[in-house]
């Protein structure tokens, strides 16, 4: 069943929710982020590249499609799929060799293309409530 793992009302929350998500996160994982324009898919980002021990800055891959961060122990690959209409592009980007690596993979709009995603994949869907909260939940 899917489990509801945090309902917030800041982006500040939403980054800590990431922390949280990242504290279990090892090398090889890939995590997928869904949910409409807004929900907090790159903020939820933020706080897992975070938690991973990366200064660095996260920004939207939505044009560049992929962005690398250097975590304390390994790297962290941000893909974005909202712009991606044909998958032939990100298998020549080397999406293949992406999930060789020992690194973790994010990717957001990653129900565009649900058969690109490994076997064990953590899922999370994101959504705006009535009430102008944000929720996570684990599929
Ligand atoms: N509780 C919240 N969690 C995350 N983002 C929030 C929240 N409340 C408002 N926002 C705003 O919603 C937007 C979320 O943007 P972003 O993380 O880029 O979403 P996505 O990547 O899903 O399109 C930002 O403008 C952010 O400031
Ligand atoms: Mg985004």
């Amino acid at each position: 069943m899917d489990k509801l793992l945090v309902s917030v009302e800041s982006e500040a929350e939403m980054i800590a929710a990431g922390k949280t998500i990242a504290a279990d996160l090892k090398e090889g994982d890939v995590v997928a982020l869904n949910g409409q324009l807004g929900a907090g898919k790159t903020h939820l980002s933020k706080g897992i590249v975070a938690g991973l021990g990366s200064v660095d800055k996260v920004t939207s891959p939505t044009f560049s499609l992929v962005q690398e961060y250097q975590g304390a122990s390994l790297r962290i690959f941000h893909f974005d799929f909202y712009r991606l209409d044909d998958v032939s592009e990100l298998l020549r980007l080397g999406w293949d060799d992406y999930l060789d690596e020992d690194g973790v993979i994010l990717v957001e709009w990653a129900d565009k293309f649900p058969d690109l995603m490994p076997e064990g994949t953590y899922c999370f869907d994101l959504a705006i409530k009535a009430d102008g909260r944000h929720t996570v939940t684990e599929r």
